[in-house]
């Protein structure tokens, strides 16, 4: 013990003798104090609020200036907090003058610049806030000479370098936070000497290497984060000597092995992140006695293996979260006070166990993708007053969709997609008011088109595809106010009559009138400053939510979809459908429409795919198409369609298989040549009457009924095998593009 020490202060000596500057604090008074601070506020560059450029004034004392707080007994400034000001600007040596300071917090503001200059002397320094700043360059190693520092958070800079190993000197040390930069290399061994660390997170950088055994030298650690990194190998069993360990944090990094048993050991901890690893073997037994435990999340693992039913008795736990794992067996009784319960993507079987009807609390329901069976239980109404999130698609649900939802049902998503629910969609599901997205698709519903709908001015999402939906849609006469629809697929349904044309008026989200759109970038917020298992816990449920999107991820910001097809709608192709400025896929095909390709369409400067095919459309393919610069799949074939194929830009990139069976087109990618007077319109005209009566005869020829499935359409394909090359890629393209807006 003694050769640290020792060596410490020879390390100070030597720091104060080469400086030039020895300013003890026995030599120093209240005006050097403000000697510094001046400095201080000359390196500001800009200061929005104003708050110092009056208040720092030398007509009053520096005790009395903002930010700043004096020692009652001598009087000199102990501590300085400027956090959050929004000032910019860099740290002057001078702040190293400031020899009573113990405390000092610059946290978000816009402070940059390395820091080069020695703050070494503010020897008294315990506490140390530089967090949410821009400054970059390396962690200097003289941190570490800070000798009675208890907490440094250097948290959402541009650090980048190592964590200097002299950090293992600082012997008080409490707190470590040093996420959100670019650190890389190994946790330095030296930092093990740290026994008095309580919290350390060192997340979102890019520490490599495993996690040392020697971690579970920190038998005083509340709090360990290390999520999103590039560590490997085994979670270490001396994980299990933390006593205190409230919140573990191992997310996202490579973390393979099972999880030690050893973890049965931390009577205290609340929260368990280790999800997005190569974590395999069983989720051990010992769980059970995490009494304290309030979050799980354990997905996107190789976990196998059956869900301990011991979780049912954590009388705390209340968000689990075990998506896309590999496990088997049934669902456990839940924990009581059950928030989040959740296990997509694995392969469970049987039920929902009907103890989830005791879970009051339930915000939302994720078993999506397993093979469930049974019927959906019938108190999932009852508790739509706290329940928000219903994920059971793609299972083998059968029986009828619970109707008891009531007033000021809370639910937001509802997916049951892809199971054999029969029956009617309830009427009660028009209390959700707040729905943000129904998916009822492929089932075997029978109704007509729910009207109540309109009422719904939150959805943004609606697939009703591929169900025995019937009638028509245009005596919906109730008050539209679908102005947030986005997505809206009814293909595969029986619908009849014209064109929803007055939901085009009212898709305000497509028309693109709200100006703005939404920032696709799901940067999660934290605050490490607050206490870590508060922050993380607080934020438990939005997590899961946030991994719940991932679904619709997308969908929700910037893809807009009018899917309509494979029904029996019949009549023109409305206009309007040209305001719909934001629409990326519009499919109409295989339906009944007659009349020309409005030109109109040429507006819709987004699309990506326009599938039109299976129609009566007849006339000439407008020019205006050739406006759509992001044009990826184009499908016009099975029409009555003739005249020249636009030429140039996308054009060039469609094949003869976007203009098969149709009357007569011509040009390129086609062999048929379109003649030299083909831009004649008088010539087209006659062509026209002649075409109509040709066309007629094809029809009849090839036995065209409307609303015929002719085979397999692309949304069938895209619905029945997952996702298709050219949706991928389009997915992909659309994220590209607005992520650089
Ligand atoms: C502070 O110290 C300086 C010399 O370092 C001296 O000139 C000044 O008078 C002192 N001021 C007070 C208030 O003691
Ligand atoms: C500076 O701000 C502090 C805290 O808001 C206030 O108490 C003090 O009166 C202000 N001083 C001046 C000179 O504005
Ligand atoms: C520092 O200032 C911030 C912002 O005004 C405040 O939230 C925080 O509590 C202060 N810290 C201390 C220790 O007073
Ligand atoms: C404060 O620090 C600066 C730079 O480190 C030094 O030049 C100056 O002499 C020091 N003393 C006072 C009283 O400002
Ligand atoms: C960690 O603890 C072990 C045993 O308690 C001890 O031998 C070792 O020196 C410690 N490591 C460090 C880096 O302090
Ligand atoms: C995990 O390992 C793979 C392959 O070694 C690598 O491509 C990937 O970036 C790593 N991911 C993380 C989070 O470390
Ligand atoms: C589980 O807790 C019991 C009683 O608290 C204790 O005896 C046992 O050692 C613990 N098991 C593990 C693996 O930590
Ligand atoms: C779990 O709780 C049930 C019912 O309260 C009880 O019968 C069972 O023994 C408990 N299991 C364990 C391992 O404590
Ligand atoms: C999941 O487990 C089953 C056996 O239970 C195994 O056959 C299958 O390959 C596993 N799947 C994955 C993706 O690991
Ligand atoms: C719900 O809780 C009550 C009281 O704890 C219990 O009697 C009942 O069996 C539970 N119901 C289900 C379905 O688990
Ligand atoms: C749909 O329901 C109606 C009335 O309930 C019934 O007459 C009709 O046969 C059903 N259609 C199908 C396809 O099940
Ligand atoms: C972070 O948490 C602290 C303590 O709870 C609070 O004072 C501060 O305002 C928070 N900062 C942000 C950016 O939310």
């Amino acid at each position: 013990m003694a050769k640290p020490s020792f060596l410490l202060s020879f390390m100070f000596a030597l720091l104060f003798a080469t400086s030039g500057v020895i300013l003890s604090a026995k030599y120093s008074n209240i005006t050097n104090d403000q000697s510094a601070l001046l400095a201080l506020k000359s390196h500001i560059t800009h200061d929005p609020h104003n708050l110092l450029a009056t208040n720092w004034s030398t007509s009053t004392s520096v005790c009395n200036w903002i930010g700043v707080t004096c020692g009652s007994r001598h009087h000199r400034v102990v501590a300085l907090n400027l956090s959050s000001m929004d000032l910019t600007g860099t740290i002057p040596s001078q702040l190293g003058n400031l020899s009573f300071l113990g405390w000092l917090d610059i946290s978000h503001n816009n402070f940059h610049g390395s820091i080069s200059i020695q703050l070494a002397y503010l020897h008294r320094l315990k506490y140390l806030e530089f967090g949410s700043n821009n400054f970059d360059g390396e962690i200097p190693s003289w941190f570490g000479y800070f000798a009675k520092l208890q907490q440094l958070y250097l948290y959402v800079n541009n650090f980048d370098g190592v964590i200097p190993s002299t950090l293992g000197n600082l012997s008080k040390l409490e707190a470590l936070s040093l996420g959100e930069n670019q650190i890389s290399g190994r946790i330095p061994n030296s930092l093990f000497k740290c026994k008095e660390l309580k919290f350390l997170s060192l997340y979102s950088n890019s520490l490599e290497g495993s996690i040392p055994a020697e971690i579970g030298n920190f038998t005083l650690l509340e709090s360990l984060v290390l999520e999103s990194n590039y560590l490997k190998g085994e979670i270490p069993m001396s994980i299990g000597n933390m006593n205190f360990l409230q919140l573990l944090v191992l997310d996202t990094n490579n973390l393979t092995g099972e999880i030690p048993p050893t973890i049965g050991n931390l009577a205290s901890l609340q929260s368990l992140f280790l999800y997005h690893n190569k974590l395999t073997g069983e989720i051990p037994h010992v769980i059970g006695n995490l009494t304290s435990l309030k979050v799980l999340y354990l997905m996107d693992n190789k976990l196998t293996g059956e869900i301990p039913s011991i979780i049912g008795n954590l009388t705390f736990l209340e968000i689990i979260d075990l998506e896309n794992n590999n496990l088997t067996g049934r669902i456990p009784t839940p924990p009581p006070s059950s928030q989040w319960y959740g296990a997509p993507n694995n392969n469970l079987i049987g039920e929902i166990p009907s103890s989830i009807c005791n879970c009051t609390s339930l915000t939302g329901i994720s078993f999506y993708e397993n093979n469930l069976e049974g019927t959906i239980p019938k108190c999932i109404g009852n508790l739509s007053s706290s329940l928000m999130v219903v994920r059971l698609g793609n299972n083998n649900f059968h029986g009828q969709i619970p109707e008891n939802f009531a007033k000021g049902c809370m639910l937001k998503g509802f997916s049951i997609n892809n199971n054999e629910l029969e029956g009617s969609l309830p009427r009660s599901l028009g209390n959700c008011k707040g729905l943000n997205l129904l998916n009822v698709g492929n089932n075997n519903l029978n109704d007509t088109f729910p009207s109540w709908l309109g009422n719904l001015d939150q959805l943004q999402v609606l697939i009703l595809r591929s169900n025995r939906f019937y009638g028509q849609i245009e005596s919906f006469d109730i008050t539209v106010s679908l102005t947030k629809l986005r997505i809206i697929d009814l293909s595969h349904n029986n619908f009849s009559g014209y064109l929803p044309t007055f939901f085009f008026e009212h898709m305000h989200a497509i028309r693109g009138e709200y100006g703005k759109k939404v920032d696709p970038n799901y940067m999660r917020e934290r605050n490490i400053t607050k206490v870590a298992t508060e922050v993380n816990y607080a934020s438990g449920l939005s997590i899961t939510a946030k991994g719940l999107e991932t679904e619709f991820q997308i969908l929700l910001s910037i893809w807009t979809v009018i899917d309509l097809s494979s029904n029996r709608f019949s009549g023109e192709i409305p206009k309007i459908l040209g305001d719909l400025h934001l629409l990326i896929v519009l499919n109409l095909s295989h339906n009944c429409l007659i009349g020309p390709i409005p030109s109109s369409l040429g507006n819709l400067s987004e699309l990506e795919s326009l599938d039109l095919s299976s129609n009566k459309l007849e006339g000439r393919i407008p020019t205006e198409l050739k406006n759509l610069g992001f044009l990826e799949v184009l499908n016009l074939s099975q029409n009555n369609l003739k005249g020249p194929i636009p030429q140039g830009k996308q054009f060039d990139t469609f094949t003869s298989d976007s203009y098969m069976g149709n009357l007569d087109l011509c040009g390129l990618p086609l062999s048929k040549n379109c003649g030299t007077d083909e831009e004649t319109p008088a010539k087209f005209d006659r062509d026209d009457d002649d075409g109509d009566e040709l066309n007629w005869k094809f029809s009849i020829l090839m036995g065209y009924g409307c609303g015929l499935v002719l085979g397999m359409s692309m949304a069938y394909i895209v619905f029945t095998t997952g996702k298709p090359w050219w949706l991928i890629r389009i997915v992909e393209r659309v994220r590209q593009r607005f992520a650089k807006r």
